[in-house]
């Protein structure tokens, strides 16, 4: 089916996010579009799925005009979409899963368990998914789960199916299956629209791009233009995609971590005898496959974790058993993982979430009481050195686009004063530019003074920002080496194999 968008315009009070976007897709193809952080992209694929109305514009299936005021038109129209955030019920099994994830529609009717199981089977084969319709869906990894949004929306026969952002919490091997995935998917006739960041899939999958900037169209490029050439065309700049990284001296400790251990309820170590420090001027970076311990490790250090035992010293102050806050004020910045589960509250304001936990103290309060007008005029200093692109930072933070809502994380983490800075993925949905100025600010912390902790799973990130990589393995250290690390080693430790060649138990 090819599926087009004519002259579609989407306005929020004065903003506008989609400003008369052409776009067109054709039967097995795929069309990547391209854009910076807030350019309107997921404002126009929710309105493609019927989640948002646009103000004016046309969209046409197989040339013919469709109208679609919610996602149930969208899916009688032949039109699928995957979330970031995925809808499934954790605790029911994959069948159950889409039968309940799905409204009635005038094409499909309700499905029954029966029916769905054959259909999983049939379409797990086809495609070559290998996904269980009994299994329980929050036993599975993320990529699987995945899938399983992917089979429900082919199970309502869907022709063109959007992906905004799917990779984002992919690991690479997870990522390879998917554009595998994809590429099955068109060879048998599916019109794909594929939203990323990351220039290597892109330039993998995409068969035409299209690139979007404050809301409108700006160009098109080929799958074949080089990773610069598709950066400087997304961000209307040049952009270093490899941060320089100058040598220098190397402080005292200021992060002794030994012995420590993370339990999960059944008394299971998730973190594993962990011992290393962090010196001061100094990035140490946590390499490993997602789910060896690393999320655990830094929500343990600052005591967010239940059940922890050994030691976490900050310049020699115990902190274990702290309260969160306790570990926060103590010396901590913190940019978690999950920024919308750990890191922001979605109905506060921008500027409000950019005081979170700093609201009791200078400039922004005076004996007990906070200063509405220095949080104000703070949080547009901090809007635009980190380029938070939004009308106010008056209005929610839920209002932003994925990327501005890390950037609001990253702000108020990197302007704090702080001994120790732990990073978790910290730059997970930022466009290529947004990238590039976090990467130089982490620098900077590092040449300030102070000690970074980075945990990504962004291999190009470690080797670009470390001083010394620690490789995590099921919930153990495995190795701790210099940066100048060769990609194979990482690798190799990333996979369990230490350096004699034995798997590590
Ligand atoms: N409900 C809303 N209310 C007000 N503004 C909104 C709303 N939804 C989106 N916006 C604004 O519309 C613009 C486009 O946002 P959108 O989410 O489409 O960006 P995006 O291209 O998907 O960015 P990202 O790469 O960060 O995901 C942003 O400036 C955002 O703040
Ligand atoms: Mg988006």
């Amino acid at each position: 089916m090819s599926f087009e968008l004519r002259g579609i315009t989407k306005t929020f009070g004065a903003l506008v996010a989609n400003d008369g976007i052409d776009l067109k897709v054709e039967r097995g193809e795929i069309l990547a579009i391209l854009g910076e952080n807030g350019a309107g992209k997921s404002t126009l694929m929710n309105i493609a799925y019927g989640l948002l109305q646009a103000d004016s514009g046309e969209i046409f299936v197989d040339g013919q005009k469709v109208v679609i005021n919610e996602p149930s038109d969208a899916l009688a129209a032949g039109i699928g979409m995957v979330h970031q955030h995925f809808m499934l019920i954790p605790v029911f099994t994959v069948a159950e899963n889409i039968v309940l994830g799905h409204e009635p529609t005038s094409r499909g009717g309700v499905l029954k368990l029966e029916e769905a199981r054959t259909a999983i089977h049939k379409i797990s084969e086809e495609f070559g998914f290998d996904v269980d319709p009994d299994a329980i869906v929050e036993e599975l990894p993320v990529g699987v789960q995945q899938r399983v949004e992917i089979i429900k929306a082919l199970i309502y026969d869907a022709k063109v199916l959007i992906l905004d952002e799917p990779t984002a919490v992919l690991t690479p091997q997870e990522t390879d299956d998917l554009l595998r995935i994809m590429k099955s998917l068109k060879e048998k006739g599916t019109s794909i629209i594929f939203i990323t960041h990351k220039l290597r899939e892109v330039k993998i999958a995409a068969d035409k791009i299209t690139i979007i900037r404050r809301g409108k169209v700006v160009g098109t490029a080929e799958p074949s233009a080089s990773q610069n050439e598709l950066a400087s065309l997304m961000v209307g700049r040049p952009v270093d995609l490899a941060p320089a990284k100058t040598p220098h001296e190397i402080g005292a400790p200021v992060l002794t971590v030994s012995g420590l251990e993370v339990k999960d309820p059944s008394g299971r170590n998730l973190v594993d005898a962990v011992s290393f420090e962090v010196r001061a001027g100094e990035v140490l970076a946590v390499a490993g496959v997602q789910g060896n311990g690393q999320t655990e490790l830094a929500r343990a250090l600052i005591n967010l974790e239940d059940h922890i035992e050994g030691s976490i010293q900050l310049s020699g102050q115990e902190i274990v058993g702290m309260s969160v806050h306790g570990s926060l004020t103590a010396g901590i910045a913190y940019i978690p993982e999950s920024r919308e589960l750990d890191g922001l509250i979605g109905t506060f304001s921008i500027a409000e979430n950019l005081i979170l936990d700093l609201h009791t103290q200078k400039p922004y309060a005076a004996h007990g009481l906070i200063s509405p007008a220095v949080v104000a005029s703070e949080a547009e200093k901090q809007a635009v050195e980190f380029d938070i692109r939004t009308q106010s930072t008056q209005d929610p933070v839920s209002s932003l686009s994925g990327g501005n809502k890390q950037k609001v994380v990253l702000a108020r983490e990197l302007s704090r004063p702080v001994k120790l800075l732990i990073a978790s993925q910290p730059t997970r949905g930022l466009d290529v530019g947004s990238i590039e100025f976090v990467h130089e600010r982490i620098l900077a912390e590092r040449d300030a003074g102070r000690a970074v902790l980075l945990i990504s799973t962004e291999l190009d990130e470690v080797t670009a920002l470390a001083d010394r990589i620690a490789v995590m393995y099921r919930g153990k250290i495995l190795a701790i080496v210099n940066a100048d690390v060769s990609r194979e080693e990482l690798g190799l430790l990333m996979a369990g194999v230490v350096s004699d060649g034995k798997k590590s138990a």
